[in-house]
């Protein structure tokens, strides 16, 4: 049977307490169970962590990972992406893992034999980043119920397919969620009532527990920002000063690439509260229990990462 993971509402509670779980044990040395098969990475966007992630991840499994380059395919002479697909069908892979520039056509995946996660899509959903990233305040705040928590996103939401992914798994987990839009991007993330939100930092209240941190995806812009780089961040960077502001507690996320002087300053993002580089790190763990999944290696039964619910 094959496993689709495109957003983060294919994913039981069940099926999140055992990911969970499995990546607390793999973060812990554990062994992956060994499979055989065969993993194609196909990202028709830039990626580094994720796609290296997945990789370095499938690999610790023993599987064989392929790299789909865009560039030297068929889609080059115009044959479609459903054809594209079809063909790796016949192949005989058994996981794809993909990003695209634009939302995933859950349709045509479902008709596909082989397993499917998606590494980001378009401005729609990451799922797997959400998991790494809720994964890791898990590991500190030794809980996986984030009832209480008070948690911000902050940045380029409209365009951020982390932060819809994010905001959908953090309220399943409980979380009291708020974000701070700026005014600049003229378009606004559609969420729902429960969340709570502002444009600036000026208007928040202080006690959050977690603050992640948004790039400007210029890339995805349609218009341009009425706001230099300076500007925004002096407006909206998380700086000493605002992350003080935010509470003594107050853990620091952002899914990277960071742009440094930007959206966030130096001494916050490499400083003692920043989990920026344990998100890296529990990429791989969360990959891999993702791929375990999907290839039904997790036998492990119905655990719950900290046993707390
Ligand atoms: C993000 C992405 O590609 O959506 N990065 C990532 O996967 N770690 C966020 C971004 O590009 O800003």
């Amino acid at each position: 049977m094959s496993i689709k993971i495109l957003s983060i509402n294919d994913l039981s509670d069940g099926d999140l307490g055992r990911l969970f779980f499995r990546a607390q044990q793999l973060s812990e040395k554990g062994k992956p169970i060994k499979r055989k098969g065969i993993v194609v990475t196909a990202f028709f966007e830039p990626s580094t962590r994720t796609k290296l992630s997945f990789t370095i991840a499938a690999s610790k499994i023993g599987l064989k990972v392929l790299n789909f380059d865009e560039d030297y395919s068929s889609l080059k002479k115009n044959e479609s992406m459903a054809d594209t697909l079809r063909t790796l069908a016949s192949l005989g892979i058994d996981l794809l893992v993909l990003r695209t520039n634009e939302t995933l056509d859950k349709a045509l995946l479902a008709s596909l034999p082989f397993s499917i996660i998606n590494g980001g899509d378009g401005e729609n959903e990451h799922p797997t980043q959400a998991l790494l990233d809720c994964f890791t305040l898990m590991q500190v705040w030794a809980s996986d119920s984030f009832v209480g928590r008070k948690i911000l996103i902050a940045g380029d939401l409209a365009h951020s397919r982390v932060a819809r992914s994010n905001l959908m798994l953090m309220r399943r987990l409980g979380a009291e969620l708020a974000v701070l839009e700026p005014s600049c991007f003229k378009k606004a993330l559609e969420i729902d009532q429960s969340v709570l939100r502002f444009q600036s930092f000026d208007q928040l209240p202080d006690n959050f527990d977690a603050v992640m941190m948004l790039r400007i995806q210029k890339e995805r812009l349609k218009e341009d920002l009425l706001i230099n780089d300076q500007e925004y961040f002096l407006q909206y960077g998380l700086s000493k000063k605002r992350l003080k502001a935010l509470g003594e507690q107050c853990l620091i996320l952002h899914p990277g690439p960071m742009n440094i002087g930007i959206e966030i300053e130096d001494n916050v993002a490499y400083g003692t509260r920043s989990l920026i580089q344990q998100q890296v790190k529990n990429g791989v763990f969360m990959r891999g229990a993702l791929i375990e999944h999907c290839l039904k290696g997790m036998e492990h039964g119905n655990y719950r990462l900290f046993g707390l619910k």
